[in-house]
């Protein structure tokens, strides 16, 4: 059996009453798992809720370790106008505090920098603080009341903040159940794929002119790949063919279905070879960490394999050929690698992985992407873009600086970026259309838009943790998800 026999798969659909519970209604809810109303992506009322009820109460990737290596490295991270300054305190400690001076509210940094030594010093009045959020230095204490100068209140006030997977997180509720807890199984996936060897390579950012969520959902299905990513499929593939790249769709097929679908010829082994490079060459034109032009050439190094007359067996041959390769090059540098025949046998190389609410990560063979997207108002996003990827210890280069952010025209866009972004201003427009009242979702492959929006209600309506964390559980992971019962 092919992946072209594969059973019509029926998503589920279920219609459920909005989420309301007094006093929290939610504006514009999900009703159906495959139709999203349109005002969610451009109405003031509902992106405020947003503002009042979900980011308060996530946790938020908000920078990568390898940006603050060393102590006194510090980030500020920027959310819907509020500002936390995520600092590297020691090897093993990294806190976060809000980013305002306790004398008057003056922010303390912006951007990113270094502070060992002087810690904080506030440019207005000079109050002083240490990596530890304590007032260090108060100049003429005696000007103050004494009510005004107590030294636990004058410390920063701190955020909440955990690390994993070479990330910091903040989350500015400080009853949320742990970060670990909270993302559980997309944690435990990149465990395995050692995503905390992951290092920045590059990084650039996009000001959007749509709705936070429409520039997420861009990247939450591979159907629009036929029509948007036509260098992806394989000449002679049709729409017919297309199948969700779903769960339990193994990397062999993933690969199966990317560079032989739809050629009618006889299995020619050295055009099969070809089509493959031609595949990584490809997803690697410009995306760097989409597949890395190392991983390129080290499998460019196996154009010459011997491999097996069936198309099955060869398929397994060669990835198994161009994982050990990559391992093998990579660990002669030192460099900790996973298990990525291990990952393949477990049908853990799922392309795109979404962590709700706002990054994704991408690994692939050595390397990754990343992507992160912020809102900025109803009909306005900053969405980031990073090339990841493995340095022997110790020869890490220093993390990209922050970028300036571009035009989703801009022609320094890298080609697949490019072609995403040509479809994201246009959708925003064409949903202020007259007549157009609702987005209408395949339940199999945008299942999960339906998934992470019903999830978004519940925040929305003010659920219990008990309730929201078994949904995001049921919401983080690979894209083209089905929908889902998430559980309320
Ligand atoms: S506002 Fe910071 S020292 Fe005055
Ligand atoms: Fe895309």
């Amino acid at each position: 059996m092919t992946i072209l026999d594969k059973p019509q798969y029926r998503a589920p659909r279920y219609e459920k009453a909005p989420l309301s519970l007094p006093p929290l209604p939610v504006p514009y809810p999900m009703t159906r798992t495959d139709r999203v109303p349109v005002q969610r992506y451009y109405d003031p009322a509902f992106y405020a809720t947003e503002c009042e009820r979900l980011w308060p109460r996530v946790w938020q990737m908000a920078c990568f370790l390898a940006e603050i290596p060393n102590p006194g490295d510090y980030v500020t991270y920027e959310i819907l106008g509020k500002s936390v300054i995520v600092v590297r305190v020691d090897e093993g400690t990294v806190r976060a505090f809000h980013n305002a001076c306790r004398h008057r509210g003056v922010q303390l940094v912006e951007g990113r920098g270094n502070v060992k030594g002087s810690g904080f010093i506030c440019p207005f009045h000079g109050w002083c603080y240490g990596l530890d959020g304590a007032n260090t230095f108060l100049y003429q204490p005696d000007l103050f009341d004494e009510s005004n100068r107590l030294p636990e209140d004058l410390a920063l006030v701190p955020c909440r903040v955990e690390t994993w997977g070479g990330c910091a997180f903040i989350n500015f509720d400080n009853d949320a159940p742990s970060l670990r807890e909270s993302i559980g199984p997309f944690a435990q996936f990149h465990d395995v794929w050692k995503v905390e060897g992951l290092w920045p390579e590059w990084w650039l950012s996009c000001r959007m002119p749509t709705n936070w969520k429409l520039a997420m959902e861009a990247f939450m299905e591979g159907y629009h790949v036929m029509q948007t990513h036509p260098q992806l499929v394989a000449k002679g593939a049709s729409s017919k063919v297309y199948r969700p790249v779903g769960e339990s769709m193994s990397d062999l097929e993933f690969r199966t279905q990317m560079t032989v679908l739809g050629s009618d010829a006889p299995f020619d082994k050295a055009a099969f070879v070809q089509q493959n490079l031609h595949f990584m060459r490809t997803l690697s034109v410009g995306m760097a960490g989409m597949i890395h032009e190392k991983d390129v050439r080290v499998a460019e190094g196996l154009s010459n394999i011997e491999l097996p007359d069936n198309l099955g067996e060869a398929m397994a041959a060669w990835n198994r050929a161009v994982n050990d390769a990559i391992i093998d090059w990579n660990q002669r540098q030192g460099i900790d690698m996973p298990d990525l025949n291990y990952i393949e046998a477990n049908g853990m190389v799922g392309g795109v992985e979404f962590c709700f609410p706002h990054f994704f990560l991408l690994p692939m063979l050595s390397s990754s992407s990343a992507y992160r997207v912020r809102p900025l108002g109803p009909e306005e996003c900053l969405f980031e873009l990073w090339s990841l990827t493995r340095y022997p210890p110790g020869q890490e280069p220093p993390a990209p600086p922050e970028p300036t952010p571009m035009a989703p025209d801009d022609p320094r866009w890298p080609p697949i970026p490019t072609q995403d972004f040509s479809n994201l201003p246009r959708q925003q427009r064409g949903l202020h259309a007259e007549g157009f009242e609702f987005m209408r979702l395949s339940g199999w492959v945008e299942g999960m838009i339906a998934n992470y929006q019903r999830l978004i209600d519940g925040y929305l309506a003010g659920l219990p943790y008990e309730q929201l964390v078994p949904a995001i559980h049921q919401v983080v992971g690979p894209i083209d998800a089905e929908s889902r019962d998430i559980g309320f």
